[in-house]
C-alpha cells in the first residue's frame, strides 16, 4: 500500500485508546499521509460525516446494537463513506451481521492491524475508484445532456423570435420543427403540432401544389412564391435540407398582404397618373373645336329657322355643352387647374353648396340634415371643396332616387382635436353600394349610371382634391341601407 491509496481521511469512532494507537500505527506503516480524525461516540461521528468528506470510517463494534444503529443511520442519511467494523476475535458472526446491515468490511481486534489493514484499504480504494468513475461518467452525461438541452432551447428561442412563419417538414409532409408564430397561426404551441402533416393544419387533405419535400425536386423547388391562403397573401420560400439523413425542407412564410396591397396601389396610381396626363392632353385638344361648335351653333340658332332645324341645332348645342362639361371634369380630374387656397370654414362651404342646390332637393322631397360641429378655419380652395360637396350630394340624391324611401342626407362635421383633423361625413339612406364594386368607386370613369347620366369622374375628382389637400376620403356602405363618405382634412398649422 502506497501513498496513493486514495484514503486521505479516515474517521475512527468509539475506539479505545489502545486500539486507536495500534490502528494509527498500522496506518502510518501503510499510508502515512492519511489524516486520522477521532470521534468519541456515534453521534459525534455522524456529525463529522455529515459535514466533512471522509474516505473510510472505522467503528468499534463492541456494542453491536450501537454499531447497527450507526450503520442504519448512515444509510438513511445517504452518507457514502465505507464503514469498517472492528470485532472481537471469535465474534466474526457479528461482523457478518454488520456487513448485512451495510458495513463495507471488518477487522479483527488484535495486538496490531498491520497485516489486515492494507488489504481493507486497498479494497476501499478500488471500490471508490469504480464509484468515482461511475459518478464521473454520470456527470459527463449530465453535462452533455445539459449542453444539448441548452442548445435546443437556444435554437428554439431564435426561431421563436422570428415573426415570420417557419417550419421544417419531412418526406411525409410532417412538421419536424416549427416556431411559435407558425403554431400560433392555428392557436397552438409548437409542441402540439410536431409530427402532424402540415396541410391538415390548413384544413386540407393533401399538400399544396407549391409544396415540395424531396431532394430530387430541388430543381423545381420554387424558391419564393406568393400564394393566397385563407384571404392572406404569403410569400413562401423553401430550402431543401438533409435532416437525420432524410430529406426535409425548411419553409418560411411571410404575410405580405399589406405590401401586396401597397404594390397594387402604386401600380394603380401609376396607371392613373399616365391616364391623367393622357386625359389632360386629349381634353385640351377637344376644348378648342368644342368651343367652335358651341359658338357656331349659337350663331345658327340666332337666325330665323324652321322648327325642325332649330330642334336639331339645339340637340347639337346641348350635346356640345355636355361634352364641354365632361372635358372640364377631365381637366379637373387631371388637376390642370391650380388650387387657390384661403382660410375657409368647411361648414360654410357645405352650407353654400346645399343652398345652391336646395330648390332641386325640395322638389325631390329629400331631407337635408346639417349636423355641424365647431370647426377651425383651414386653408382650402373654396371652389374645389364646393365641388367635392356637390359631387357627394348629387351621388347621394341619385342613390336615393333608386329607392322609394323618403330621402335623407346628413352632412356632419367634427373637429378631432387630438388628431388635428376635421372629419366630414356625408351619409345617405339610398340604395347603397354592393361590396364587389365598393373598391372601384374612386376609379376614374367607373360608373354604374347610364351613359348619358354619369361619367364616373365625380368621386375620382373628389378623391384627387382631398388627397391634394393632404386628407383622405373613404366610403362605407351597405347595399339597401345607405352609404357614408368620410373625409378627413388635416388642420395645417
Ligand atoms: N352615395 C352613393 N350611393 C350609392 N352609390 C354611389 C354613391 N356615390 C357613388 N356611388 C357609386 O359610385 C359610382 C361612381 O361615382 P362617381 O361620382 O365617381 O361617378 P358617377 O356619379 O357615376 O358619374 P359622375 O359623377 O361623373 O356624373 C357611381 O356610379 C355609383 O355606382
Ligand atoms: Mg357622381
Amino acid at each position: 500500500m502506497t501513498k496513493q491509496s486514495g484514503i486521505q481521511r479516515a474517521l475512527l469512532i468509539n475506539i479505545n485508546s489502545a486500539d486507536s494507537r495500534s490502528l494509527e500505527k498500522a496506518f502510518l506503516a501503510c499510508c502515512p499521509a492519511t489524516e486520522i480524525i477521532k470521534a468519541p461516540g456515534v453521534r459525534q461521528g455522524l456529525d463529522i460525516l455529515q459535514q466533512e468528506k471522509v474516505d473510510a470510517v472505522f467503528i468499534d463494534y463492541v456494542l453491536s446494537v450501537t454499531g447497527i444503529n450507526f450503520l442504519k443511520e448512515i444509510k438513511q442519511r445517504r452518507i457514502h463513506a465505507p464503514a469498517v467494523v472492528i470485532v472481537e476475535k471469535g465474534k466474526e458472526l457479528e461482523a457478518a451481521e454488520a456487513i448485512k446491515e451495510g458495513a463495507y468490511d471488518y477487522l479483527i481486534r488484535d495486538a496490531g492491524y498491520k497485516d489486515s489493514l492494507p488489504g481493507v484499504l486497498e479494497r476501499i480504494r478500488s471500490t471508490s475508484k469504480m464509484i468515482r468513475e461511475t459518478e464521473e461518467e454520470q456527470e459527463r452525461r449530465e453535462l452533455l445532456f445539459n449542453q444539448i438541452y441548452k442548445s435546443q432551447k437556444w435554437w428554439q428561442h431564435i426561431i421563436d423570435a422570428i415573426k415570420d412563419y417557419v417550419f421544417v417538414i419531412d418526406n411525409n409532409y410532417r412538421i419536424l420543427r416549427t416556431n411559435k408564430a407558425f403554431a400560433g397561426l392555428f392557436g397552438k404551441e409548437p409542441a402540439d403540432i410536431i409530427m402532424k402533416p402540415y396541410y391538415e393544419l390548413f384544413g386540407l387533405h393533401e399538400p399544396h401544389e407549391w409544396c415540395v419535400v424531396s431532394k430530387e425536386k430541388e430543381k423545381v423547388c420554387p424558391g419564393s412564391v406568393e400564394r393566397k391562403l385563407s384571404g392572406i397573401v404569403y410569400l413562401i420560400s423553401c430550402f431543401p435540407i438533409s435532416y437525420d439523413q432524410h430529406d426535409a425542407v425548411v419553409y418560411t412564410m411571410k404575410d405580405v398582404t399589406e405590401t401586396r396591397r401597397l404594390k397594387d396601389q402604386i401600380y394603380h396610381l401609376d396607371k392613373l397618373s399616365s391616364l391623367g396626363t393622357l386625359t389632360s392632353g386629349v381634353a385640351h385638344e377637344i376644348n378648342n373645336p368644342l368651343t367652335g361648335i358651341i359658338g357656331y351653333t349659337e350663331m345658327l340658332l340666332m337666325d330665323d329657322r324652321d322648327e325642325t332645324t332649330k330642334k336639331y341645332l339645339r340637340n347639337v348645342y346641348d350635346s356640345a355643352i355636355r361634352c364641354k362639361k365632361i372635358v372640364e371634369n377631365m381637366l379637373t380630374f387631371s388637376r390642370q387647374t391650380t388650387a387657390q387656397k384661403s382660410p375657409e370654414n368647411v361648414n360654410e362651404i357645405i352650407d353654400k353648396t346645399i343652398e345652391l342646390h336646395e330648390y332641386w332637393l325640395k322638389s325631390t322631397n329629400i331631407e337635408i340634415i346639417r349636423n355641424y360641429g365647431v370647426v377651425p378655419y383651414i386653408d382650402v380652395d373654396r371652389q374645389q371643396m364646393q365641388q367635392v360637396a356637390l359631387n357627394l350630394l348629387i351621388n347621394a340624391e341619385h342613390a336615393i332616387s333608386e329607392t322609394d324611401k323618403r330621402g335623407r342626407i346628413e352632412f356632419k362635421t367634427v373637429y378631432d382635436k387630438a388628431a388635428k383633423n376635421i372629419v366630414i361625413t356625408v351619409s345617405d339612406n339610398g340604395a347603397g353600394i354592393a361590396p364587389e364594386i365598393l373598391p372601384r368607386i374612386f376609379d376614374p370613369f367607373f360608373t354604374t349610371k347610364p351613359v348619358n347620366i354619369g361619367t364616373g369622374l365625380g368621386l375620382s375628382i373628389a378623391h384627387g382634391i382631398i388627397t391634394e389637400q393632404g386628407g383622405a376620403i373613404e366610403a362605407k356602405s351597405e347595399a339597401g341601407t345607405g352609404t357614408a363618405f368620410i373625409i378627413t382634412l388635416p388642420k395645417n398649422d
